[in-house]
């Protein structure tokens, strides 16, 4: 368990340092009926068809859906990365334009920097922070550290790790610039399960403690269930909000628990009646 309160600060530290670590204001998310199509090899491939979700302040909504149902598609225009065709997406009022540091992405893939040290990697995330001395960005960087469980790695090399350090190392990168909201793409589905159980625990205390928004994408229903305020369900070709599900458990909450595996059935049952039965979804 981190003991977050246990993170002692230089004793000279800049004010700017102890502002970045504040915990800010999450932001609210709006998405208005947003459609987007790809041409491809084979034809224009509806992505995402007039999809509206709101998402509230501080809340961690996670989306489920088969392969090719455009979750990830909806996380990167959420993030800016990709304009959608019709429709728009504001964060706290304001249209999403372009990518921005107040909502960052975590993908399936780590993406680290080889030539990085685990503190190279989370002092690049704070790149995006021009204002901050090289004192201040070492300060906030074994902050995150701590947070994720990670001190005494902090000079070990990226090949060094196992793949579920390698996304602790990924999760303070992306927590460093302190976002408002986080973006997360799959990003346990290459781990094994009890390492993905054990950072299911630390997720949702990190998102409590730093009370970030959270959008997550996965394939795995209990995964879902175990994490979300609220599950939803897409359904494919053209990619749609299917059916919402809020998940009324208390936390932290144990992936085991009979109530949880209830929740997963009934959500399991929907996805069932508009997937193919070719298609990827775990339970
Ligand atoms: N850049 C692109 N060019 C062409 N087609 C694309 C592009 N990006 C996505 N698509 C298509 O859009 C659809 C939605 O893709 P997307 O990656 O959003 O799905 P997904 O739900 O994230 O799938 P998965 O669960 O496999 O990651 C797919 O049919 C995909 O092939
Ligand atoms: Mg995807």
């Amino acid at each position: 368990m981190f003991i977050i309160q246990s993170i002692r600060l230089h004793a000279k530290a800049k004010s700017s340092v102890s502002e970045e670590l504040q915990v800010i204001a999450p932001s609210k998310l709006a998405i208005d009926s947003v459609s987007k199509s790809f041409k491809s090899a084979t034809g224009l491939v509806h992505a995402l068809d007039r999809v509206s979700l709101q998402v509230a302040e501080g809340e961690f909504v996670c989306i489920v859906g088969a392969s090719g149902c455009g979750k990830s598609t909806l996380l990167s225009i959420i993030a800016g990365l990709e304009k959608p065709d019709r429709g728009t997406v504001k964060a706290d009022g304001k249209p999403v334009t372009a990518p921005g540091r107040e909502r960052l992405v975590m993908f399936q893939e780590p993406a680290l920097f080889p030539w990085l040290n685990v503190l190279g990697n989370i002092l690049f995330g704070l790149k995006l922070k021009p204002n901050l001395t090289s004192k201040d960005r070492l300060d906030i960087a074994k902050y995150y550290l701590e947070l994720v469980g990670l001190s005494r790695f902090q000079l070990a090399n990226i090949h060094e790790l196992s793949g579920g350090m390698k996304q602790r190392v990924a999760l303070a990168r992306a927590l460093a610039p302190n976002p408002r909201v986080l973006l997360m793409d799959e990003p346990f589905a290459a781990l094994d399960a009890l390492t993905r159980e054990q950072l299911y625990g630390d997720l949702q205390r990190i998102w409590k403690a730093r009370n970030k928004t959270i959008v997550f994408v996965t394939h795995n229903v209990r995964e879902a269930v175990c994490l979300g305020d609220r599950v939803v369900l897409f359904s494919p070709h053209p990619g749609r909000i299917q059916e919402q599900f809020v998940i009324d458990l208390p936390r932290p909450r144990d992936l085991n628990s009979v109530e949880l595996a209830e929740y997963a059935s009934r959500i399991m049952h929907s996805l069932r009646t508009f997937t193919e039965p070719e298609e990827s979804l775990a339970i």
